[in-house]
């Protein structure tokens, strides 16, 4: 069901010093930072050749990420991004595996204008997953 890796999303407590070490050390194409006051925080987007590298940090006063970054003040990988085709069809699946997906269960946009989950991580081997209809 799921197709490619779309991005890994890592939280920083430093954007501009961790868009430094992917454009300077790591020798990547960094984006410059984009404000998304609608999920509660800023990223930057490392792009890869096959894949992308999402760098957040908490905008606002009630990011969904601020007490992950208060447990790994040095930051730390946050969630995968699958691609699905269906992400309705992909939900409803899920859901009749036993799966848990997080919030009302109703995708919204997500950073790239496009449908997305996220489903429990305990469900999936302790780690928070994002679901994107490409
Ligand atoms: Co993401």
């Amino acid at each position: 069901m799921i197709g490619n890796l779309n991005h890994v999303a890592i939280v920083v407590p430093d954007l501009d010093a961790a868009a430094s070490v992917y454009r300077q050390t790591l020798g990547a194409r960094v984006s410059e930072p984009v404000p998304l006051p609608d999920h509660g925080v800023t990223t930057v987007f490392v792009e890869l050749g096959n894949t992308k590298i999402e760098l957040l940090h908490p905008l606002g006063e009630a990011s969904p990420i601020a007490s992950f970054l208060e447990r790994n003040p040095s930051g730390g990988m946050h969630h995968v991004c699958y691609e699905v085709e269906d992400i309705l069809a992909a939900r409803d699946r899920l859901r009749a595996e036993g799966a848990r997906v997080l919030g009302d269960g109703e995708p919204r946009p997500g950073a790239h204008g496009k449908p997305v989950l996220f489903l429990h991580p305990k469900d999936f081997c302790g780690t928070l997953v994002e679901l994107e209809q490409v």
